[in-house]
């Protein structure tokens, strides 16, 4: 399936939730430019980063009928809730769309939480998410910073997520580091 399809079907799909679809165009617009400036497939990363929140509407028992027909061995209680739509997108991605890219699928997984030795287009996807031009929070020298500096940008972002994850006492999430996905992932043929 080509990316204006999958931009099609994703809108369908978020159309009931139109501040999280301009969330998401502004993702794919951000991840584009950080594609070009770091010589990485702008399709990938556009097709990536519209896919990265499409199961964030689903109820919770369509999101771990996901979970489990992808990762039967993830431990889900183990993880707050804001990011099993990160593990499920990986099922909608493969089941819906027909994406088999470990890369993309990667991307999708780990647009939350990031992890140790991320991909260029990990790196971008994780960013974008972060620092679109939607979030209102976003800093505007950082999102600067991001076309400069992408490695600096994702370690910026990792330190402020887990200020905020230990400040939930999230302490069941180790960001940056969960191996169990990737694992998961190349168990279930991810490559
Ligand atoms: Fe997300
Ligand atoms: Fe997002």
């Amino acid at each position: 399936m080509e990316y204006p399809e999958i931009r099609n079907l994703v809108a369908l799909k978020m159309s009931a939730d139109p501040k999280r679809w301009r969330h998401v165009e502004g993702t794919v617009r951000m991840a584009e430019k950080l594609a070009l400036c770091n010589h990485v497939d702008c399709n990938k990363a556009m097709i990536a980063s519209v896919l990265h929140d499409a199961t964030k509407g689903e109820p919770d028992e369509m999101l771990l009928m996901r979970i489990h027909r992808q990762f039967g061995s993830f431990r889900v209680e183990n993880y707050p809730r804001k990011i099993w739509h990160a593990v499920a997108g990986v099922d909608y991605a493969k089941e819906d769309i027909g994406i088999n890219d470990s890369d993309i699928l990667n991307a999708i997984l780990f647009h939350t939480t990031g992890r140790e030795n991320m991909s260029i287009l990990e790196k971008i996807v994780f960013v974008s998410d972060y620092l679109e031009e939607t979030r209102a929070y976003a800093d505007i020298a950082l999102r600067k910073q991001a076309y400069v500096d992408l490695d600096k940008t994702v370690e910026a972002i990792l330190k402020r997520k887990k200020e905020y994850v230990e400040s939930l006492h999230c302490k069941a999430v180790s960001l940056g580091s969960d191996m169990a996905f990737t694992d998961s992932l190349s168990e279930k043929g991810g490559n």
